[in-house]
């Protein structure tokens, strides 16, 4: 039990989904090998069925880490589209970097560098959809940054918003989380009650919020 899915749900679904192709499948092996925080499988193939159906070919990313789900997302849209992704931790930005380019993705991605409390405003560009996936605390200021630059009909897909749980009760929230989980709740209301957005919040993985921008 994950608290947001029993497990034996998670892994039926997971089985029906079919394999990558054999690098992306090896990557996504050795990201978890490292127990790195990648997409889960299931939310992946979500985001796939988005970009495939809404023929997205931008995508804004905040949090790459080590490149998974950007070169993910670049392989989903086909043989165009770009994906513009940032990173603060030095250590993830040049993993990322080497990996990209690995699989010859370096025209397509462009990684930045730094906070994106800071970096967003200088991203250049109009996006169909953005994937929030970093500092669970900043998710707003995040989602608004990155609202300034979506097309009208686009979607910003927001990550791990139900928190193991601890989003949806109190009676799973550990004290040191107190104040992320009131900022994710807080967010999920804006994103939620905002006239300007229609928002679902699925128990997908962590939780992902897919937020339609009027
Ligand atoms: C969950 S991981 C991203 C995983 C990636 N999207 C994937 O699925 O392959 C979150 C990443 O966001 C980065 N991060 C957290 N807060 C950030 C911020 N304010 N600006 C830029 N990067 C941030 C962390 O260093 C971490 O590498």
């Amino acid at each position: 039990m994950d608290n947001i899915n029993r497990e034996y749900i998670s892994t039926y679904i997971n089985s029906l989904i079919c394999d990558e192709e054999e690098k992306l499948e090896n990557f996504r092996k050795e990201c978890e090998n490292m127990k790195l925080p990648i997409i889960h499988k299931e939310v992946g193939q979500f985001i796939k069925l988005i970009i495939r159906q809404l023929g997205v070919k931008n995508i804004i990313e905040v949090g790459t880490n080590v490149g998974y789900s950007a070169i993910f997302m670049c392989r989903a849209m086909g043989d165009s589209g770009r994906v513009v992704t940032v990173e603060r931790s030095d250590k993830f930005y040049r993993e990322a970097l080497k990996n990209i380019e690995k699989f010859s993705l370096d025209d397509r991605i462009d990684v930045c560098f730094g906070d994106a409390l800071e970096v967003l405003d200088k991203v250049e560009g109009i996006f169909d959809m953005a994937f929030i996936d970093a500092a669970k605390s900043s998710y707003k200021i995040f989602f608004d940054k990155c609202l300034s630059k979506m097309k009208s009909g686009g979607i910003i897909l927001s990550d791990n918003v139900l928190y193991q749980g601890m989003t949806a009760t109190d009676g799973l929230v550990v004290r040191r989380k107190k104040t992320l989980v009131r900022n994710l709740r807080n967010y999920l209301k804006y994103i939620s009650q905002d006239e300007r957005f229609i928002t679902s919040v699925l128990p997908l993985g962590d939780g992902l919020a897919v937020t339609l921008i009027k």
